[in-house]
């Protein structure tokens, strides 16, 4: 390790890197694939991604095992993902098998910066794509850049591995057959206000409440919900086409059935029945498994398992998860990449 970084005061932060990776498209082909050493790009003024939204993203992550190999947690289902996001952007695909190629490229270029094993921090992977070229009307672009670049991070939410602090808002994050299932920038967009009004009250993250009724819990701004229900300790998470598929979500649904022996379901969480749940927590990539301590909905505040203390099952989980993320776990097949 040859960079000076204080890996356990990490937030989650930009950082300017040695190298990135690009892919230029047009006339239906990629070229010019390679790592790049500036962080700044120029685009034309007439690209779709300044005025119309022609912008997809992933969030992916490596880490470093104890024996120092660099691991890289499911990629080929952050490349599966980009490639329904941008289809329904009406954007080209950037193939699965060359996605995971340049992931492994850049974060190999920039290995000096994966969090050393122990840190609990890692390096965060952003892919993404964007319309370019000079456009006018409301079309699809005739020119593309697709790009990658990483940086260590930590925790996502002030709270990390205690228990936070959510609200419910009343703003809708997605429409019911909106954009809500894929990762386009837009989505993030809408999500600034509520997300900065439950900052500035003290809170996490804002929760969001299906679109059509308001009555079910849909997800967190940068994360999937799920909770425990009391007695039978099933793992239940929701279930609609308006929220991300969280490979995370996925992760734990698999992880709580095979390896914990839970009954899982992908349902309906209703907000008026918090009392139902032993515990919850917000998952993703960046948030990881993040207890939530407490949702409070219209004033009302519901306590979980705890404010201050993580519940058992959640702890159980997030031991199994980021024990296969460090490779401590024997990870299901297909799981981890290595560089
Ligand atoms: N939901 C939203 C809105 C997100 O931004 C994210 C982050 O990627 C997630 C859920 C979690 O998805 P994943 O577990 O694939 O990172
Ligand atoms: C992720 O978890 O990778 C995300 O994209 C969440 C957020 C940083 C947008």
């Amino acid at each position: 390790m040859t960079v000076a970084i204080e890996w356990d005061k990490l937030g989650f932060n930009y950082m300017d890197l040695p190298y990135r990776f690009r892919a230029y498209w047009r006339d239906g082909e990629w070229y010019k694939e390679g790592l790049e050493t500036d962080k700044n790009i120029t685009i034309a003024e007439g690209s779709t991604v300044l005025h119309y939204g022609q912008s997809v993203f992933e969030g992916l992550k490596a880490f470093r095992s104890q024996e120092d190999e660099i691991l890289i947690f499911r990629p080929n289902e952050n490349a599966k993902r980009m490639v329904a996001s941008a289809e329904r952007l009406l954007m080209p695909a950037y193939p699965e098998e060359k996605f995971v190629e340049a992931v492994k490229e850049v974060v190999k270029a920039n290995a000096d910066y994966v969090p050393p094993y122990g840190s609990g921090a890692s390096l965060y992977i952003r892919p993404y794509m964007i319309g370019v070229g000079d456009n006018i009307g409301v079309a699809p672009a005739k020119e593309y850049i697709f790009s990658i670049f990483v940086m260590p991070v930590g925790p996502y939410y002030k709270s990390g591995m205690a228990p936070g602090a959510f609200v419910t808002t009343d703003y809708d994050r997605a429409a019911p057959k909106g954009t809500g299932a894929s990762k386009v920038g837009g989505n993030y967009g809408g999500s600034l206000i509520p997300g900065e009004q439950a900052k500035t009250d003290g809170y996490s993250a804002e929760i969001y409440l299906d679109p059509k009724t308001h009555t079910k819990i849909e997800e967190v701004g940068s994360a999937n919900f799920f909770a425990i229900e009391k007695e039978s300790h099933k793992f239940i998470t929701p279930k609609s086409s308006s929220i991300l598929p969280s490979i995370t979500k996925y992760s734990l649904l698999y992880l709580a059935e095979r390896k914990l022996g839970l009954a899982v379901e992908e349902g309906d969480v209703y907000i008026d029945d918090l009392d139902h749940y032993a515990e919850a927590g917000a998952c993703g990539t960046a948030a990881v498994i993040s207890p939530v301590g407490s949702i409070t909905h219209h004033g009302d505040k519901h306590v979980f398992y705890s404010e201050t203390e993580v519940g058992p099952v959640t702890q159980r989980l997030y031991d199994e998860f980021t024990g296969i993320q460090t490779g401590d776990r024997p990870a299901p097949e297909g799981w981890i990449v290595k560089v």
